[in-house]
C-alpha cells in the first residue's frame, strides 16, 4: 500500500511528492491563487490599502489613522516573506490576491475547475446582462454571474428571468391571479365573523403590492443554483432533506460568508484601531470596509452613522439607554405598535419605568395591519419617540413605515425603525425614509450571529452620550476626565465582534448581487403559493392576512397544538418555529398564544412548500396524530 509521507507541517503528500493522479504542486498553487483571488471580500492589495486610507479618516482619536500604505514588498511577499512570482492575469493584470495571502495547501486539491469569464457579447442575442455582472470573478453562484465559473466548466448558462409568477409552473400571470381570486372568494375570514373576505384584503390580490423587480434587479434567478451556495441545505434531518422554513428566527449562511470568516481568522485576525502592525491594518480595513458596506446597503449618508452592536435587541437597548435617557422625561410618551417583537417593547418599558414616561400602543386591524388613524390620535406634543417595526416577525405584515415616520415627525417625535425582519426582504433607504434610527441583526440577513447595526442620524449620534465605557471609544483618559471619540467609535467600547462584522459585509455583498428586488419578487411568489396551499386545508387558520406581507405564513391547525404541528414537520425534516415568537401581544390580539410559523427565504422552493403542506394535510385528516 502506498502511504503518502507526512510532511513536517502535517499536510500529507504535498511536501514529499504528490500521489499520482493529482495535479503537480505548481498547478495546485495556481488553482489555489485563482480560488482565493475570487473569494468575495478577499482584499486585493490595492483595495486593501485604498480602504485603509478611507477607514482611517473615520476616527478622530490618536489610535486611528496610523496605517500608511505598506512597502510594495509587503504586498508581493508570501506568507513567510518570500517573494512570489505572480503571473500576469487577463482578469487582474496586477496579479493581486492568491498565494500571497497564505493559501492553505490542503485546500487546493478540492478546488473546482475555473472557466475564464466570457465577454458580454456571448449573450448578445439573449436576455440583457449587466456589464457589471462580468466585473466580478466570484466562484459562487450569483445572478448572471454564475455561469462564468460553473463547477463543471463549460459555457455559461443562458440568463433567464425566473423571478416571475409563472416560475412555479403556473401557466401565466392571468392564471395565477384567477387562482388567487378563487382562494380569496372561497375563504371565510375568522376575523370578519364568517363574512367573505373583501377582495383586496388578501395581500396577494392587490396587484399594487406585488413587488416590482425594479431597474436594479439582476436578469436571472435560478433557485437551484442559489441553493448550492448554502451548504447547510444539503443536510438531512430525520433521514429527509432539510427544509429550512425558520428564516425569521435566523437565516442560513452562503459559502461566501463562511469562507470570509475563515479567511479573516486565517489571514487578518487582529484587534482593530490599535497597533502599527500589518495585521492590525488588515483587520481594521476589513472591519471598516464592512461598515462602509452597511452604509451603502442602508443608504446612509455616512459610515459614521453606522454603529456595530450584537444584534437588533442590543441596538434598541443602546438607543433606549443613551438617546432615551437623555431625551425622555417624566410625562413623555413613547409610541410602539401591537406588532412589536418583545425587543421593541421591553427596553421602552424599562426606560418608561426609569424616567416616568408612558407607553402608548398603535392597534392593528383584523388583517394585522397598523391603524394609522389610531396612530394619528395617539400623537401629541408629549410624544417623543415612535418605535415601530417595518415587518412583523410573527405575522409578516409590512407596515406603512414611511407614513408612520412622516406622521411622527409632523408631531415632533423621533422614529426608530426595527428592521430586523425587513432588510432581508425589501429595499431600505434610511435617508429616503427619513428614519432617525434604524436597527437590524446580521444573522437574519445571511450573516453571522452576534453582529447587528444601529443607524442613527449624525446629528443625533453627536448629541448622544456613550453607552458603555472602556477602550476603543475614548480619545483621552485621565483620572479627572475622559474625552470620547466621535461616533461611531464612542458607542463601540471594548473589542467588538470584528470577524462577524466582516462576515456581515460579505452577506450584504451576497444579497446585493442577487438583488433585493429579485428576492422580494421571488419570495412574494413563494408566499402566494404557501398561502394558497394552507388556505385550502380544512382547519387551518392563517394569522396575519395584511395586504402587504413579507414571506411569513403563520397559522394554527384545529385539533393540534402548535408544538404538535412543529414536531410532525420536524419528523419530515422541515424546520418551522412554533410558539409565541417573542411577540405575545400581537398573537393575543388574534386570540392565540402561539402559531406555527413557516418563514421563507429566497433559497426555498415550492417543492419544499408542497412537503410542508402534505404534512399539514395529513394532520388535518386526523391521520397523523402525534404521540405526546
Ligand atoms: N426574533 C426571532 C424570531 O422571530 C428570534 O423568531
Amino acid at each position: 500500500m502506498n502511504i503518502p509521507t507526512p510532511t513536517s507541517n502535517g499536510v500529507e503528500g504535498l511536501g514529499g511528492g504528490l500521489p499520482s493522479g493529482l495535479p503537480d504542486e505548481a498547478t495546485l498553487g495556481r488553482l489555489a491563487s485563482e480560488f482565493f483571488r475570487r473569494l468575495p471580500g478577499a482584499p486585493e492589495p490595492s483595495l486593501h490599502f485604498a480602504e485603509s486610507a478611507q477607514s482611517t479618516s473615520l476616527g478622530t482619536g490618536s489610535e486611528v489613522g496610523k496605517f500608511a500604505a505598506p512597502e510594495p514588498s509587503l504586498i508581493q511577499s508570501g506568507p513567510r516573506g518570500a517573494p512570489l512570482p505572480i503571473a500576469p492575469d487577463p482578469v487582474d493584470p496586477l496579479g493581486s490576491g492568491g498565494a500571497e495571502f497564505g493559501v492553505p495547501e490542503a485546500y487546493a486539491a478540492s478546488l473546482p475547475s475555473v472557466t475564464p469569464p466570457q465577454p458580454p457579447s456571448q449573450f448578445a442575442e439573449q436576455a440583457p446582462v449587466s456589464p457589471s455582472a462580468f466585473a466580478s470573478t466570484s466562484p459562487y453562484y450569483f445572478l448572471g454571474e454564475a455561469s462564468p465559473y460553473t463547477q463543471s466548466g463549460g459555457a455559461p448558462a443562458k440568463p433567464e428571468n425566473r423571478v416571475v409568477a409563472q416560475s412555479f409552473g403556473l401557466p401565466g400571470q392571468g392564471e395565477l391571479l384567477a387562482l388567487l381570486a378563487d382562494i380569496g372568494s372561497d375563504r371565510k375570514s375568522a376575523d370578519s365573523g364568517g363574512q367573505p373576505q373583501q377582495s383586496g384584503n388578501f395581500y396577494f390580490l392587490d396587484a399594487a403590492k406585488v413587488p416590482d423587480a425594479g431597474p436594479t434587479a439582476r436578469p436571472a434567478f435560478d433557485v437551484n443554483a442559489v441553493r448550492r451556495d448554502f451548504p447547510i441545505l444539503q443536510e438531512r434531518v430525520n433521514g429527509k432533506p432539510l427544509v429550512w422554513f425558520d428564516n425569521a428566527a435566523t437565516t442560513q449562511k452562503p459559502q461566501s460568508v463562511i469562507d470570509r470568516l475563515a479567511y479573516f481568522y486565517a489571514h487578518e485576525n487582529s484587534n482593530i484601531h490599535r497597533a502599527a502592525h500589518e495585521l492590525a491594518a488588515r483587520a481594521t480595513d476589513a472591519y471598516e470596509a464592512a461598515r462602509n458596506k452597511v452604509q451603502r446597503f442602508l443608504g446612509a449618508g455616512s459610515a459614521n452613522e453606522i454603529i456595530f452592536v450584537r444584534g437588533a435587541t442590543e441596538a434598541i437597548n443602546l438607543v433606549a439607554k443613551t438617546w432615551g435617557v437623555a431625551n425622555i422625561v417624566e410625562g413623555d410618551e413613547i409610541v410602539v405598535s401591537l406588532l412589536e417583537h418583545h425587543a421593541n417593547i421591553v427596553p421602552w418599558q424599562q426606560l418608561a419605568a426609569q424616567v416616568g414616561a408612558k407607553i402608548r400602543v398603535i392597534p392593528v386591524d383584523d388583517t394585522g395591519q397598523l391603524k394609522l388613524d389610531e396612530l394619528q390620535k395617539l400623537l401629541n406634543p408629549k410624544t417623543k419617540l415612535v418605535s415601530v417595526t417595518q415587518v412583523s416577525n410573527a405575522l409578516g405584515t409590512v407596515t406603512p413605515i414611511k407614513q408612520v415616520i412622516d406622521m411622527a415627525h409632523a408631531a415632533g417625535a423621533k422614529v426608530l425603525v426595527d428592521g430586523a425582519q425587513s432588510v432581508s426582504h425589501l429595499r431600505v433607504n434610511v435617508q429616503a425614509l427619513d428614519a432617525d434610527f434604524f436597527v437590524f441583526s446580521g444573522h437574519k440577513i445571511f450573516g453571522p450571529t452576534g453582529i447587528g447595526v444601529v443607524y442613527g442620524k449624525a446629528a443625533l449620534l453627536e448629541q448622544m452620550p456613550p453607552w458603555q465605557g472602556g477602550g476603543n471609544m475614548i480619545a483621552d483618559v485621565t483620572f479627572e476626565k475622559t474625552l470620547f471619540q466621535a461616533a461611531p467609535n464612542k458607542f463601540e467600547a471594548g473589542t467588538g465582534n470584528i470577524a462577524d462584522a466582516v462576515g456581515l459585509g460579505a452577506a450584504l455583498d451576497y444579497v446585493e448581487r442577487i438583488g433585493i428586488e429579485n428576492i422580494a419578487r421571488y419570495e412574494h411568489d413563494l408566499l402566494v403559493y404557501a398561502t394558497r396551499g394552507l388556505s385550502s386545508i380544512p382547519g387551518v387558520r392563517l394569522i396575519g392576512t395584511a395586504a402587504d406581507k413579507a414571506s411569513v405564513a403563520s397559522f394554527v391547525l384545529a385539533g393540534y397544538s402548535t408544538e404538535e404541528v412543529g414536531r410532525a414537520l420536524n419528523e419530515e425534516g422541515i424546520a418551522v418555529r412554533s410558539g409565541h415568537h417573542c411577540a405575545q401581544p400581537i398573537l393575543r390580539r388574534f386570540g392565540v398564544e402561539a402559531t406555527v410559523r413557516p418563514s421563507l427565504a429566497f433559497y426555498n422552493t415550492c417543492e419544499e412548500i408542497d412537503r410542508m403542506l402534505a404534512v399539514v394535510r395529513r394532520l388535518a385528516r386526523g391521520k397523523g396524530k402525534i404521540a405526546a
